[in-house]
Order: structure tokens, then C-alpha cells, then sequence
């Protein structure tokens, strides 16, 4: 996209903000191992966590820019994909005054987001086929449509908006275009990182609470151009990313072969499971997939839901999304879970 500036898309009062330098941001080019820190009014005793963490988590960073082939300055880390998302709300949109557009039935927390801080959340239900309507996604577009969140493979639905949707919302709107790929890493399809260069105006988070395994540490990452990181690393809070956090993520990147191990037997077991899905008289539907778990439609789902979570096993409900009406949505576990998961759907069908 010619002529695009950055600066165009951002809030007034971010415009003129500069990052908040904390106490170990002003040091990190000294030899930190030969200096005394009395700085930040930290307990002087080690036990390991006693110091603040690096506030710019730049060796999770070193690690995630190499294996994307990426430069560390298009990375910008956060207390998981939510928080990333957060900010690019804090950044970009004039709250009662701009506008954001989600496609429906999707991740929820856009719609929270944007009610948090408060933005208009523009609602463009996806087809019947679950893609993006692209004509009507750019009739509701205004002079304040800041973002288009782009969720691919979209959760609940499993599967990936077509390319040349993606690629003609890039050319064609003039905000930002948001590609959340929470579930990329199960799905046959290359991730949009590669167009980085191409598009200015594309953002792209990830998270290591799904295919990596690490929900529990909160780990989310924003990819853009240096221009776009630059502007979120203005309003991040300075310690978002805690020392824990970075130690286990360090760990679990230098996994890698372990990490896709874990992947293709996911992959594996959701064909599994898909294969026998089908053989359930109550599932009407199953939705093609290429995330970490699939979305079927039942005859009631209510009440399989119900009977289901008699048998301990709890799933996700999804009746009240648009377009989803009697759909439930199931996590792919590991092969014994599955087969408990598969006995229980015949036990009640
Ligand atoms: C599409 C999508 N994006 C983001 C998230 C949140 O990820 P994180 O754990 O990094 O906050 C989820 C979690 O379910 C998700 O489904």
C-alpha cells in the first residue's frame, strides 16, 4: 500500500507519548554482572526473581525474531495475545469516536476489547461457509474504522479465511489488518508472517498458550512493521512480561523438535476423532478444521452438553453464536482422553 503512514492511525494522545523508561532499561548496554543495582528499590537477596524482569524480554525476543527470520524489532511480547490485543485497541482507537470490525462467529474477547475501551465493535457475520464477506466488511468501513480482525483458523469454527480475501482487505483498507493466529501452528496453511514486508498496515499475534503448550504462563506476541511495534512499545506497561515467564519460554523455544512432536500428534488424534465423529447418529455436521480442536453440530446441544459434563467431560457450548446455532465445540486431548470422549458420545447417543 503506497503512501501509508503510521502515524495517520494513531491515537492523538499516543502520538506525542514516549515509552516509560523503567530503572533497567537504562542500563542494559553495561556489564550488569560487575554493577551494584540500588535503583528500584528491589529486595537486594537473591532467590532468582528477587529483580525485575527485562523489560524488553530481549532474549525471548533474539529467539522468536530468529526463528521467524524476523528483526527483534518487529516483536512485541505480551501477558498473552490478550494483552497485545488490548494495547493495539490503546494505541490506535479514540475511544466513543473510532470503530473496529469483527467477523462473527468469533473470538470473543475482540468484542470485549473493544467494549473495555470503548470503541464500536462493527459486527460483519462471516458466510454461511464460515469466510469473510468482503464486499460487506468494506461497505462498513468509515473514516474511523481503525482495525479488521481477521481471526485465521478462526475459533470456534476451525478453518482459515480464503487468501484472496485476506490479501484484498490488505490492498484495499486503509487501517490495520489484524491476523490473530492463535491456531496456526495445526494448520497445513504458511502463516502471514511472510507478507510482513509486503503489506505496512498487517499485524500479526501468536501465542504460546496453544500449539507450544504454555497457557499457563501468559505468553502473547504481536508481529509488525518496526513502525507499528515502535508505536505499541509507547503504551505497554514496562514489567508486562514477568521473569518466570520469560524463563520458561526460553526453555520451551530451544524445544522445538519436542514442541512439533507434540503438534503432529494433535493433528493426528483430531483426524482420529474426526473419523469417528462421523459415526455418531446426533452429529449433523462436522466442520473442517485446522486447529486444535472442531465444531460439530448436534441434534440438541444443550442437552449433549449437559449429559456430556454428567460423563466429566466439559466441552464448549457455542449454540448462542451467530451462525452456530446447536454447534458445540471440542478440544482435540491427548489419544486416552479422546477414546473416553468418543465412548461417552456413543454411551449418550
Ligand atoms: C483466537 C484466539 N486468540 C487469542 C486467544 C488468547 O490467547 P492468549 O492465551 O495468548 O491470551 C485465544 C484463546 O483461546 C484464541 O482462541
Amino acid at each position: 500500500m503506497e503512501n501509508f503512514d503510521i502515524n495517520n492511525l494513531v491515537r492523538e494522545n499516543v502520538k506525542t507519548m514516549k515509552p516509560y523508561s523503567s530503572a533497567r532499561d537504562e542500563f542494559k548496554d553495561f556489564d550488569v554482572a560487575q554493577m551494584i543495582f540500588l535503583d528500584a528499590n528491589e529486595n537486594p537477596y537473591q532467590n532468582g526473581v528477587n529483580r525485575y524482569p527485562d523489560p524488553q524480554q530481549s532474549s525471548v525476543k533474539a529467539v522468536l525474531a530468529k526463528q521467524r527470520n524476523l528483526k527483534t524489532n518487529q516483536v512485541l511480547l505480551g501477558n498473552g495475545s490478550d494483552e497485545v490485543l488490548d494495547l493495539l485497541f490503546r494505541a490506535f482507537c479514540e475511544p466513543k469516536v473510532d470503530n473496529v470490525i469483527t467477523l462473527p462467529p468469533t473470538y470473543g474477547m475482540y468484542g470485549v476489547l473493544a467494549n473495555i475501551n470503548a470503541v464500536e465493535n462493527r459486527e460483519v457475520l462471516l458466510s454461511q461457509d464460515f469466510q469473510p464477506q468482503i464486499e460487506s466488511i468494506l461497505e462498513s468501513v468509515d473514516a474511523n474504522t481503525k482495525m479488521i480482525f481477521l481471526c485465521s483458523p478462526n475459533n470456534p469454527t476451525g478453518n482459515s479465511f480464503a487468501d484472496e480475501s485476506v490479501v484484498t482487505l490488505l490492498q484495499n483498507f486503509k487501517g490495520l489488518v489484524v491476523i490473530d493466529e492463535a491456531y496456526i501452528d495445526f494448520s497445513k496453511k504458511p502463516s502471514w508472517l511472510n507478507e510482513l514486508d509486503e503489506y505496512p498496515n498487517l499485524i500479526i499475534t501468536q501465542t504460546l498458550s496453544k500449539a507450544y503448550g504454555l497457557a499457563g504462563i501468559r505468553l502473547g506476541i504481536c508481529y509488525a512493521s518496526v513502525a507499528i511495534i515502535a508505536v505499541l512499545n509507547k503504551i505497554k506497561p514496562p514489567y508486562n512480561v514477568n521473569e518466570l515467564t520469560q524463563q520458561r519460554a526460553l526453555e520451551r523455544l530451544a524445544d522445538k523438535e519436542k514442541i512439533q512432536l507434540e503438534i503432529d500428534s494433535i493433528v493426528i488424534q483430531r483426524d482420529e476423532l474426526l473419523k469417528v465423529l462421523s459415526e455418531v447418529k446426533f452429529i449433523s455436521k462436522i466442520y473442517p478444521t485446522e486447529a486444535n480442536f472442531v465444531l460439530i453440530k448436534v441434534d440438541d446441544a444443550n442437552k449433549r452438553y449437559n449429559e456430556l459434563i454428567q460423563k466429566g467431560i466439559v466441552i464448549r457450548n457455542r449454540t448462542t453464536q451467530p451462525l452456530c446455532e446447536n454447534t458445540l465445540r471440542l478440544t482435540i486431548g491427548t489419544a486416552d482422553e479422546n477414546k473416553i470422549l468418543m465412548e461417552a458420545l456413543k454411551a449418550i447417543g
